[in-house]
């Protein structure tokens, strides 16, 4: 049951899909009250209840014990006490002994959600605006409050199928010969590849929509011989456009009035990568359309993906702020600077960047109506998305396009994915890339994935290989780096070969991952969920951090610290755990329900199986379009026949009808009893 409740005006923000009647009667679950215009709802939590969503935040899986902001942000140097990410998903979930629901927030500025941090048993929320739909779900089982979320916000973007292979990115490819390179290395050391990412290098001086002739002469034919090796170059583009007249998208947004402005009307203007530019004014139709167009020359050059940044907006300053941080400076010139006057000079410096008084001082325009932009902050990056989405579907409706942004709002899941922002090569990044998952998924993005290795300082071989080892099962699997930190590459290290069969076990396992990612995506599922989503009863397993569920029948559980040998693994239940070194050379072992310790050396890595739960391993391949989904080797613990529906289309078609698209893998009985791990059918299947 989903019940909605409107407080003030609400801006639209094409977050919600179901139109609803809004309720009369009070608000369920909490005590409601306001203050001015603030809206804000109190609720005790009893000691067992968890708190579950908020997508795209730090901390674990169960949220309870923190205090978050939804706000926007780019925060490069995150840590476990970073309030705000790249994005806000404003939908949380209440699962203890006496409640099963959820709320979602349709209100795209700033919302705090002290989760028990004043007081451990009290959930305070309150939105700032006060202008804004409040969607109460309540259903019987987790499960069926995630699929009910979904009915309401839409169905996830489906990525096309190219997508799910390996992508390798750095900030730094310089040049057409470079990203050659770097493809022709992984050819040559045989690791899967399917996509290359072009980061902001590609660009001259970093404008969005051009590129460096003398760096990349043709890009035309440049992405015509990629692809002919199966390889897939993805551009970034980035939410600011610089100003400067004879720039072409500046002087047709400027002569459009697309983009964002001040209070006397003149244009918002703030500093990013290629200097002072102008911001689209996304919430805007005509905006959009006109930036989307700005795409077309790339697809046309056969560009099939791209990822969209800095849309928050980052703002690395405004004029306003500089000149306010120079005049400190200058006041205290010569001065004997004291302790506090020295701390409001740094200050006045560090908060040049993403100022909240830069952030108020300009306007979108919706329904020609001007509205403040902090009012809907959250919402920039999601209608960026939109943008491009829209331009995707414009070129060519009949194809999926591969599309992941930095900054996202409820609503953007149906338009792309999202990658995890600018982690660093920490183990603790590790982690918290495993436990933002699950969450994310409940959020509606299921196409996600972090910066394999880490995107900030130097990664240690160690951290990639489990980096890559938790990539596996990732839907977006990218190596990413940052300028100037450690090259990391797979095949720059010493432990190449335990990188690349794990690379190889991915494109094994792509057939039957992609079938599990499509079967939740077009049943508003969820591809990773909190083990309490599956063992509400089990409160060891409702109250683990460290191991996610996968499709309808896995678990994983990664090895996330340094120089260990194995980890300790909670199986809610009898499982299969198939220990893989490389598609060839795995275990395979039936534990049973309870606490194991699990051996796992640097190059081994496990995946646990539900009884009954067929695993589908195909030879694997260099790309994904080279790899034969006909012939599988299939795994199962089991004692009878057993099927699995997989899932296969043509990888690229935007509205696929899951039955039509499924092939049923039987495991005949005999399987089982032939096999050389009693318990356990290993069979080969032609399909
Ligand atoms: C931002 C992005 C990062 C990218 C860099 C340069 O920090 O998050 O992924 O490499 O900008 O474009």
């Amino acid at each position: 049951m989903i019940r909605k409740y409107t407080f003030g005006t609400p801006i639209p923000t094409d977050a919600v899909v179901l139109s609803l009647p809004a309720e009369t009667d009070p608000v369920p679950f909490f005590t409601l009250s306001q203050s001015g215009k603030q809206m804000t709802l109190t609720r005790k939590l009893s000691p067992e209840d968890c708190l579950f969503g908020l997508g795209e935040s730090v901390r674990g899986i169960n949220k309870r014990g923190f205090l978050y902001r939804s706000w926007n942000s780019d925060v490069f140097n995150h840590t476990e006490s970073t309030e705000s990410l790249y994005s806000s998903h404003n939908f949380l979930v209440f699962f203890g002994p006496e409640s099963c629901f959820g709320i979602y927030l349709d209100d795209p500025g700033r919302i705090t959600w002290d989760l028990g941090y004043t007081q451990t048993d009290t959930a305070v929320i309150t939105s700032e605006n006060g202008d804004l739909d409040l969607y109460v779900l309540e259903e019987d089982s987790l499960t069926e409050l995630a699929r009910a979320f979904r009915r309401l916000t839409g169905r996830s973007y489906l990525p096309p199928r190219w997508a799910f292979g390996y992508i390798q990115s750095r900030w730094g490819y310089a040049s057409e010969q470079e990203v050659r390179t770097v493809a022709g290395e992984h050819r040559k050391h045989g690791i899967p590849l399917d996509g290359v990412c072009l980061d902001i290098d590609y660009m001259d001086n970093f404008k969005n929509f051009t590129w460096r002739k003398d760096a990349f002469p043709d890009l035309n034919r440049f992405s015509a011989d990629m692809k002919k090796e199966h390889i897939r170059l993805i551009p970034i583009i980035d939410a600011g456009i610089k100003e400067e007249p004879g720039y072409a998208p500046y002087d047709s947004g400027k002569a459009g009035g697309f983009f964002c402005k001040k209070e006397d009307g003149t244009d918002f203007t703030a500093a990013v990568w290629p200097g002072v530019c102008c911001f689209p004014d996304f919430m805007r139709e005509d905006a959009r359309r006109w930036f989307g167009s700005l795409y077309t020359p790339l697809l046309e050059a056969g560009v099939e993906g791209f990822w969209n940044d800095m849309n928050e907006p980052a703002l690395f300053y405004t004029e306003e702020r500089v000149q306010e941080a120079f005049r400190r400076a200058e006041e205290l010139c010569g001065g004997n600077v004291d302790y506090e006057a020295m701390w409001g000079l740094k200050n006045a410096f560090n908060g040049i960047e993403n100022n909240p008084e830069d952030y108020r001082s300009f306007f979108h325009s919706a329904d020609g109506q001007p509205v403040r932009h902090d009012k809907v902050h959250n919402l920039y990056g999601a209608s960026m998305t939109r943008a491009t989405a829209e331009a995707f579907r414009r070129f060519d409706p009949d194809k999926r396009f591969l599309l992941f942004s930095r900054s996202s709002f409820i609503g953007a899941h149906r338009n792309g994915g999202i990658w995890q922002g600018d982690n660093f090569s920490w183990w603790s990044h590790l982690k918290m890339a495993l436990q933002m998952l699950p969450n994310l998924n409940l959020c509606g993005f299921l196409f996600s994935g972090c910066d394999l290795g880490g995107f900030g300082c130097n990664v240690t071989e160690d951290l990639l290989a489990r980096f890559l080892q938790l990539g596996v099962f990732m839907p977006l699997m990218r190596n990413h780096s940052a300028l100037h930190t450690r090259e990391q590459e797979i095949y720059r290290f010493s432990s190449l070969d335990i990188m690349r069969d794990t690379v190889r076990v991915r494109y094994a396992l792509l057939p039957f991952l992609y079938s599990e990612f499509m079967k939740a995506a077009l049943t508003n599922g969820m591809y990773f969920r909190p083990l309490a989503f599956d063992y509400p009863e089990d409160r060891r397993a409702v109250h683990t951090e460290d191991q996610i569920m996968l499709g309808e029948g896995c678990m994983i559980a990664p090895v996330l610290e340094q120089n260990a040998v194995g980890r300790h693994v909670y199986l809610p239940e009898d499982m299969l755990m198939i220990r893989f070194r490389s598609p060839e050379d795995y275990d395979l072992i039936p534990l049973d329900r309870g606490d194991h310790w699990i051996d796992l050396s640097l190059r081994e890595f496990p995946l646990f199986v539900k009884k009954d739960h067929p695993v589908l391993l195909c030879p694997g391949g260099e790309s994904t379009e080279l790899l034969d989904d006909h012939i599988f080797t299939a795994v199962c613990r089991t004692d009878r026949e057993v099927t699995y529906d997989l899932y296969r289309d043509d990888g690229s078609d935007p509205d696929p009808v899951l039955s039509q698209h499924l092939t049923k893998a039987v495991l005949p009985a005999d399987a089982a009893c032939s096999s050389a791990v009693p318990g356990v059918a290993i069979s080969s299947l032609v399909l």
